[in-house]
């Protein structure tokens, strides 16, 4: 029996690294019905473009804003079908709204090792706090901002030569992989969330031996 591709929105405010890596992504698990940006200028809705993807752009208003910009962000992503929402280098924060309308489907990908580094200079503040590791977390988006449960992490080192660029593109490497992979898996449906626990179902066929 084939299962239908998960329709999916991506969010993004960039250069779309993250949303190229989906693009690339071979699985049947999802499928990209429209990717929708807060800038125009994003260099990501030239990829979407030239894969086929449809686009939208809603501009963000400022903070007062937030409940008009979530609701047409979720209007459109509904009027594609979409089942999930994947924030891809999205920069803006989405109202409580969103989170009741795609419930335990948001996905966030965050260049730290969450809880470390919150917020926007994920890759700067891990440079200037010296720490020696740092990395990638794909997670459910909850009410607090880069906080629900972990669905996957990764790490890189940090070299004493480092600058934000070098960091952040080594830090990129691992998301281009994590996400993908955390998307098919979420699609799939393998996961399962208790509370902060993510955890991965094992396939039917699987034997544990102890
Ligand atoms: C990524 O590092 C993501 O973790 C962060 O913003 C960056 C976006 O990169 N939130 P791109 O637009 O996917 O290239």
């Amino acid at each position: 029996m084939s299962v239908e591709p998960l329709p999916i929105a991506v969010l993004i405010s960039g250069s779309g690294s993250n949303l190229q890596a989906l693009i690339d992504h071979t699985s049947d698990a999802y499928r990209i019905v429209v990717v929708i940006t807060d800038r125009a200028d994003a260099y990501g809705l030239v990829r979407a473009v030239e894969a086929g993807i449809p686009t939208a752009v809603v501009a963000y208003e400022g903070r007062d804003q937030r409940d008009r910009f979530t609701r047409a962000i979720c209007d459109i992503a509904a009027e594609h079908e979409a089942a999930a929402l994947v924030l891809a280098g999205f920069m803006r924060v989405l109202g409580m709204d969103a989170m009741g309308r795609f419930p335990e489907a948001i996905i966030n990908v965050h260049p730290s090792l969450l809880p470390s580094f919150p917020g926007a200079s994920a890759v700067e503040q891990a440079l200037s706090h010296g720490v020696k590791l740092t990395g990638v977390t794909v997670h459910f988006v909850d009410e607090q901002v880069d906080h629900g449960p972990i669905i996957a992490q990764g790490s890189v080192p940090v070299f004493e030569t480092d600058d934000a660029d070098s960091l952040h593109a080594r830090i990129q490497q691992i998301e281009h992989v994590l996400l993908p992979d955390a998307i098919d898996q979420f699609a799939s449906g393998s996961l399962d969330v208790h509370g902060r626990l993510v955890r991965h179902k094992l396939p039917q066929s699987t034997e544990i031996v102890q």
